[in-house]
């Protein structure tokens, strides 16, 4: 349990803010705005200090180790295992593996599952994909000839889900979707996507790397057969993802890459794998990483989740009430139900510049292609300026960050 917990009683964004030592540091000579939280977030003490002392005081390799100090980081590197199944209420620890990142995730399956794809067999993605979850997928494309179909994205920022139904043909062998679009914010059908693909048979992979930040999930109730995240976005170190994978997946796909810790036995002749999930974690993993996004884990379990979900909520109204009211404003991503991201482009204001300026203020926000090349064009733009939220953002940062958007454009037109 972290201090925040005895702090906080409904949702005191103050104490929230003093465990991120970085959030009172100045840029440019005014306070820092940080609002670049969907390309990472930043670290709170809890994880800082864990990550810290693992370097500190229990540093060792994991897993073959006979002495006490490679048992306690194999402890301490397992326990993340529980708890991040746990956090996404995955079956067992045994259906968690570890990767690098999201990206890492993603390569893992594709690579994996499309041993098994033939030429002619059929992949569903989405216009919203982050190249994450394109890229692995055109490997097969141009490797296998398998063939790559796209649910269209609506104006509004939802997926086709009409479309998405008549995709399916007896080709169709794997679905790959983002939970909650980098872009957009929006928070797609989950289960209702499953139980489609699982209807025609085909397999299917949550892209959740924004969805496990910004509202709960449940594998089990989405019953999907894959779902990935990273840890930087949750408030934990980089170089630590995740895979779940449900059920027996673990067991039936060929591992993705050989070495050391995923193997049993090697002979001349051949190699018998580790059990699950060490199967898929050759070499050395990123040990003091994985131990701190345990802490990250147990800092997010130990927030009033509701309430900090709700605060980034009112930080998106408040920020696109604000955005609204700016003349020559396009405003991407206006479904319902979506995350605290908020993408604008301003007409005669190139995303760049508006970013660059707003650094001058203080104010971080990222601008660009979000890593969405296919959505850039279904809107027919370059890119655009994107602002996200979290829980230790407040709402005079986000004025501080309209005010320092006005000045941008003004400057700028
Ligand atoms: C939706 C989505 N998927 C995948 C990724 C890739 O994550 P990573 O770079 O940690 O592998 C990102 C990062 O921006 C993302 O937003």
């Amino acid at each position: 349990m972290t201090a925040h917990t005895k702090t906080v009683a409904a949702f005191d964004v103050d104490a929230l803010r003093a465990e991120f030592p970085i959030l009172s540091r100045q840029v440019n000579g005014k306070p820092l705005v940080y609002f670049d939280n969907a390309a990472s977030a930043q670290k709170p003490e809890a994880v800082i200090e864990a990550v810290a002392n693992v370097w500190r005081t229990s540093y060792a390799n994991v897993h073959r180790g006979l002495h006490t100090m490679a048992n306690e980081a194999t402890e301490a590197f397992e326990a993340t295992r529980t708890k991040t199944a746990a956090f996404l209420g995955a079956e067992a620890a045994s259906n968690i593996v570890f990767a690098k990142g999201a990206t890492d995730a993603i390569n893992l399956v594709a690579s994996s599952f499309g041993q098994s794809l033939k030429e002619g067999d059929e992949v569903i993605l989405s216009q919203m994909e982050h190249h994450s979850n394109i890229v692995p997928w055109h490997f097969l494309r141009e490797q296998k000839g398998v063939v790559i179909k796209w649910i269209p994205v609506d104006e509004n920022g939802a997926l086709d889900m009409e479309a998405y139904r008549g995709l399916f043909t007896e080709r169709t062998k794997f679905v790959s979707i983002v939970h909650m679009s980098n872009v957009l914010g929006t928070a797609n059908p989950a289960e209702e996507l499953t139980r489609v693909a699982h209807q025609h048979g085909a397999a299917i992979l949550f892209d959740g790397t924004q969805a496990a930040v910004h509202m709960p999930v449940d594998v089990s109730e989405i019953g999907c057969d894959f779902y990935v995240f990273t840890g930087h976005k949750l408030y934990g170190p980089n170089g630590a993802g995740v895979l779940y994978a449900a059920g027996d997946w673990l067991d039936r796909l060929p591992p993705y890459q050989g070495g050391g810790e995923m193997i049993a036995e090697v002979s001349e002749d051949g190699v018998v794998y580790a059990d699950v999930p060490h199967k898929f974690e050759a070499g050395t993993p990123a040990i003091a990483d994985v131990i701190g996004l345990g802490a990250a884990i147990d800092w997010v379990n130990a927030l009033d989740r509701t309430a900090a979900l709700e605060h980034e909520r009112s930080l998106l109204d408040r920020a696109e009430a604000g955005l609204s009211e700016i003349e020559g404003i396009r405003l991407f991503g206006r479904t319902q139900n979506k995350g605290a991201i908020a993408s604008f482009l301003i007409d005669g204001a190139h995303p760049h510049d508006l970013a660059q300026l707003m650094d001058k203020y203080g104010v971080a926000v990222r601008a660009g292609h979000h890593c969405a090349h296919p959505l850039m064009k279904r809107y027919g733009v370059p890119g655009t300026v994107r602002a996200s939220f979290a829980p230790y953002n407040t709402a005079d940062e986000v004025d501080a960050f309209l005010e320092a958007l006005h000045k941008a454009k003004s400057f700028l037109i």
